[in-house]
């Protein structure tokens, strides 16, 4: 039996995106570990006049709200940053104005306390949720699912991961959010569409399925919306009854293309690990929120004996939680970064 691991405290911050957003995490790896707080400011009301996130707001507004998040992330925990063992901040990938604003942060913070700083990368937050939430033992198959991000790949290790596919075009995340605009739906789009979706029976109107059997487990959703925009403009103003037909028909062809690609995945995921008894799929960001999504993959992976991790929707959605678990998984194997670690826009996971 492996000897428990000392417990570490680490802070995350989290500002790649629209959250602006703290939490002090504890633990070791596999984990679980306890969140002694997690507070996450959204800022969806400041994006929604423009139907989706503008960085330079988003930017600004990490700016006014962060120092106060990160006193309430301790303060709630109740702990000083003395008693805290590492800073980590989300370094990327994202937008490079928020970003910038969340590792600066953190790296002042290090300086002050002069404790170790973890740059995490935003994907391998939302990949090691799962460990925080469940103490999942490697390796697990990821699927990622947001507003950037549409990914499907294999985590073998703390920075180990191969990628098996990932979208051509547009993230689901934001197929939700351009389909909800043009249906007059407010910014985010994905949980508005769910909820329309949830009032009518799909099947009325002939939607896309793109990347469906095709080699590989890529995604495209550009498809999709374009056929979503069609309709509309073909239709002229469109009743309650009818948007909401629309909604459902949408989310049913999200599902079939992400379950037909998911199910590409396992099977590449056989292939380099074995049929094993315990594979798992974990299901991570925004869009993993949504309850047909999820019932889906569920029945997806009964048929393919795969069981499923669905990390609670708060740690689905951007959340400091993640991040401070990522720092605490590499602290815990002896990394840290130096205090002029950059932001970095793009960054993905295999590199
Ligand atoms: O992970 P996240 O909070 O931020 C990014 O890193 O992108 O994901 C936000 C995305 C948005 O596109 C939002 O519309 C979508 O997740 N989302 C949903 C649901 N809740 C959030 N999409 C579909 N159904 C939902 N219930
Ligand atoms: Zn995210």
């Amino acid at each position: 039996m492996r000897a428990a691991a000392k417990p570490l405290t680490v802070l995350g911050i989290e500002t790649s995106c629209d959250e602006t957003a703290a939490s002090v995490v504890r633990g070791a790896p596999p984990g679980p570990g306890e969140i002694l707080s997690n507070v996450v400011l959204g800022q969806a009301s400041a994006h929604r006049p423009y139907g989706g996130v503008v960085p330079e707001i988003a930017a600004r507004a990490h700016v006014e709200l962060l120092d106060g998040v990160v006193a309430q992330a301790l303060e709630e925990a109740q702990l000083t940053l003395a008693e805290v063992d590492a800073m980590a901040a989300t370094a990327g990938p994202g937008l490079i104005g928020g970003v910038m604003v969340g590792l600066v942060s953190a790296k002042g913070l290090a300086v002050a306390s002069g404790k170790p700083l973890i740059a995490v990368n935003h994907l391998e937050a939302h990949a090691l949720s799962a460990r925080l939430s469940e103490g999942l033992e490697f390796p697990f198959l990821l699927l990622l699912i947001s507003g950037g991000h549409c990914q499907l790949m294999s985590a073998e290790a703390v920075g180990r991961y191969t990628l098996y596919g990932a979208t051509i075009d547009d993230a689901v995340g934001e197929a939700f959010d351009k389909t909800a605009k043009l249906l007059g739906l407010p910014y985010p789009g994905g949980p508005q569409i769910e909820a329309l979706a949830s009032g009518a029976k799909p099947g009325r109107f002939n939607l896309p399925r793109p990347m469906i059997g095709r080699e590989g487990a890529d995604f495209s959703f550009s498809g999709l919306k374009t056929a979503v925009r069609q309709i509309v403009h073909a239709s002229g103003p469109l009743g309650e009854a009818d948007r909401a037909a629309l909604a459902a028909d949408f989310q049913a062809a999200v599902i079939d293309v992400l379950v037909d690609r998911v199910r590409a995945a396992m099977k590449i995921f056989r292939t380099s690990f074995g049929k094993t008894n315990d594979q798992c799929l974990v299901a991570a960001g925004g869009v993993a929120a949504n309850r047909a999504i999820r019932g889906a993959l569920q029945n997806t992976c009964r048929q393919e004996g795969f069981s499923l991790t669905l990390p609670p929707v708060a740690l689905c959605t951007d959340n400091g939680a993640m991040v401070a678990w990522a720092g605490l998984e590499h602290l815990a194997l002896g990394f840290s970064d130096p205090l002029d670690a950059a932001p970095r826009a793009r960054w993905p996971l295999e590199a």
